[in-house]
């Protein structure tokens, strides 16, 4: 059984390519409305483009995620456009230069931190409380299933972080109606995955946005694997 989330508003960071214009594309096709995110409201065109041909309500917001002051401003631009929102795809994230792990640098590692984790965090800070007030949220935060990659460490290391922040939060929401689960899209070829990677990005959906369909009380604090449900039926696809 799967929750409806017609007329809800989601943001999705990261959207303007990728997996994340994937995810837009997956919720606005299950009648969410959609805010796209990325640096520049330029790149979001593409993604903007698909999603008007769905019929669903979508905003723009541009900001970085690399600096606090982008941040503010990002949930400060939703605040003004939509209010709260209902869904929050904590999508967009770095990666980083392979280099030994012994040699990479504390700005490397601040980098990376400041958008994987410290920007998701404070995006989930900033509109839990509205999800509270309504008592109806979900929260998506995505992960990665990269192991012993030393070379990639500030990178899988933020992901770690970002799977125990999603435990925790999930259990200082479970009263409130409000899922928060973690998800691994794959290996996937996109700017960051690379030409090389296993799965096209299309492959992503239906799986990423499983746990946004989760029943009402469903399953919270959990890891998926978006890979895993390929096989699930067209309702899942819009
Ligand atoms: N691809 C894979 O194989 C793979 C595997 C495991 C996990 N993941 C995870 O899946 C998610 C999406 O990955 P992807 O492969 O789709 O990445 P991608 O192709 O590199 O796209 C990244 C997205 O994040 C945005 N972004 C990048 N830096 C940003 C910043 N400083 N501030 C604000 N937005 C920023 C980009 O927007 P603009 O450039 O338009 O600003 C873009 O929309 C990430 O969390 C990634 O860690 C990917």
């Amino acid at each position: 059984m799967k929750t409806s989330i017609s007329g809800k508003w989601a943001l999705v960071t990261g959207s303007t390519r990728g997996i994340g214009r994937q995810v837009a594309i997956g919720l606005a096709r299950q009648g969410a409305n959609v805010i796209v995110h990325g640096r520049s409201a330029e790149a979001a065109a593409e993604t903007c483009a698909v999603l008007s041909e769905l019929s669903v309500s979508v905003e723009v917001v541009a900001g970085e995620l690399s600096s606090v002051e982008g941040v503010e401003s990002v949930i400060q631009q939703i605040r003004e456009k939509v209010g709260d929102i209902d869904i929050l795809f904590n999508n967009a994230a770095i990666s980083q230069e392979a280099q030994p792990v012994l040699e990479q640098s504390r700005e490397l590692w601040d980098k990376v931190f400041q958008v994987n984790v410290h920007a998701l965090i404070r995006l989930c800070q900033a509109f839990a409380p509205g999800m509270q007030k309504k008592k109806w949220g979900r929260i998506v935060n995505v992960s990665s299933g990269i192991a012993d990659q030393p070379d990639l460490a500030a990178y899988s290391v933020s992901k770690a972080a970002v799977d125990k922040f999603t435990r925790d939060l999930s259990v200082a929401l479970k009263d409130d109606g409000i899922t928060v689960n973690y998800v691994d899209p794959g290996w996937i070829r996109t700017d960051m995955g690379g030409p090389d990677a296993w799965d096209d990005v299309s492959s992503v959906l239906p799986g990423m946005i499983v746990p946004v369909l989760l029943p009402d009380g469903g399953p919270t604090g959990k890891g998926y694997s978006a890979q895993n449900y390929k096989m699930l039926s067209d309702s899942y696809q819009g």
